[in-house]
């Protein structure tokens, strides 16, 4: 009796523990970005780029996003080092002018409107709260998708239980949370289109 009830705990701990740990490895999937871009080597002291510089918000109040391969070229035509990953970069993207093809770490699904430059420039939010420090960083996160909701866990954010992002999460809850904290009251369709 007592070694069946044992046998029965052990066995729900390990079931339970297996579905602990299993479940959310198996419930995202990882895809490879085109090459490991290095933002501090062009934002830090050596580089001294600003955000702006690639990621402008233009004069209509549109947001220029991830810049394309032809901003990168003015610079890169010229060696501007001698790192393997420079050189990497020139051959397989420079050179046959191909675009990377980059994956979006907090892309949002086709129906919800995000505009930059009400929160960067009205609102004045740092890129910080809301990116973490990617615009620092030397290598890029693995990037991962809920088979489920289809969304990054960088828009899943810390619900995604176990997993160790480094940005707050940017579902409706998280963006309705911090217009509350702003008194801000939007309707439905200021955010879905
Ligand atoms: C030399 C051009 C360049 C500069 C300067 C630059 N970035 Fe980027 N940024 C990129 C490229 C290329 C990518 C795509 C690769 C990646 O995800 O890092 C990117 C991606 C990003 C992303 C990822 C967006 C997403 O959800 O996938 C964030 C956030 C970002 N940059 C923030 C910043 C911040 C903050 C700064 C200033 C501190 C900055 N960047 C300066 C070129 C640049
Ligand atoms: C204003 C000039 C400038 C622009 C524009 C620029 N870079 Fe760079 N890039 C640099 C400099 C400077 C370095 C550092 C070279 C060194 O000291 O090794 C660098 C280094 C790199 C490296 C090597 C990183 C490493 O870890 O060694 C890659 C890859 C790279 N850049 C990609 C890009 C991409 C992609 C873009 C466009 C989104 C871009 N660069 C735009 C100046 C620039
Ligand atoms: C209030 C939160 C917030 C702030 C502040 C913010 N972003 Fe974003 N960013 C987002 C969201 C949400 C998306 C996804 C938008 C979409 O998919 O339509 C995004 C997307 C991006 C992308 C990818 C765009 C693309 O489609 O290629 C880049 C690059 C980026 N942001 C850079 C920045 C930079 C640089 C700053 C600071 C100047 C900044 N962001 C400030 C929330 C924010
Ligand atoms: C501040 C912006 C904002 C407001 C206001 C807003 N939403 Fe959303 N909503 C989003 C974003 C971002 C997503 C995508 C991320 C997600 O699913 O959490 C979303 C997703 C959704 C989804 C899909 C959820 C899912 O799990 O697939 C529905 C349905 C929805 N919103 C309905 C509404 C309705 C109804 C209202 C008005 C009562 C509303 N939203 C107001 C930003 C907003
Ligand atoms: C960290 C706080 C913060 C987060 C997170 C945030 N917002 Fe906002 N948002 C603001 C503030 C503050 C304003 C008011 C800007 C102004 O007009 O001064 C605003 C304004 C807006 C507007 C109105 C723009 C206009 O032209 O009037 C929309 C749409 C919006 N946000 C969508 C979103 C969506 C979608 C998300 C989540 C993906 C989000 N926001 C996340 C703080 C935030």
């Amino acid at each position: 009796m007592i070694r069946s009830a044992a046998l029965f705990a052990g066995g729900f701990l390990l079931a339970a523990s297996a579905g602990w740990l299993v479940l959310p490895a198996t419930l995202y999937r990882s895809a490879a970005q085109p090459f490991q871009f290095n933002h501090k080597v062009h934002t830090g002291e050596k580089g001294g780029m600003a955000c702006n510089d690639c990621h402008a918000i233009r004069e209509n109040g549109t947001f220029a996003g991830i810049p394309k391969l032809e901003s990168c070229a003015g610079c890169h035509s010229e060696p501007q080092g001698d790192t393997k990953a420079e050189k990497e970069f020139v051959a397989n993207f420079i050179k046959p002018n191909r675009e990377p093809q980059w994956h979006v770490y907090s892309r949002q699904p086709e129906n919800a409107f995000f505009p930059h430059a009400a929160h960067v420039k009205r609102a004045a939010l740092k890129c910080e709260s809301c990116h973490g420090d990617h615009g620092k960083s030397e290598t890029l996160p693995l990037y991962q998708v809920n088979r489920i909701t289809g969304y990054s866990l960088n828009v899943m954010g810390p619900s995604a239980r176990t997993r160790n992002t480094h940005t707050p999460g940017m579902r409706m809850d998280d963006c309705v949370s911090c217009h509350r904290q702003h008194r801000l009251d939007h309707s439905c369709l200021d955010c879905h289109k």
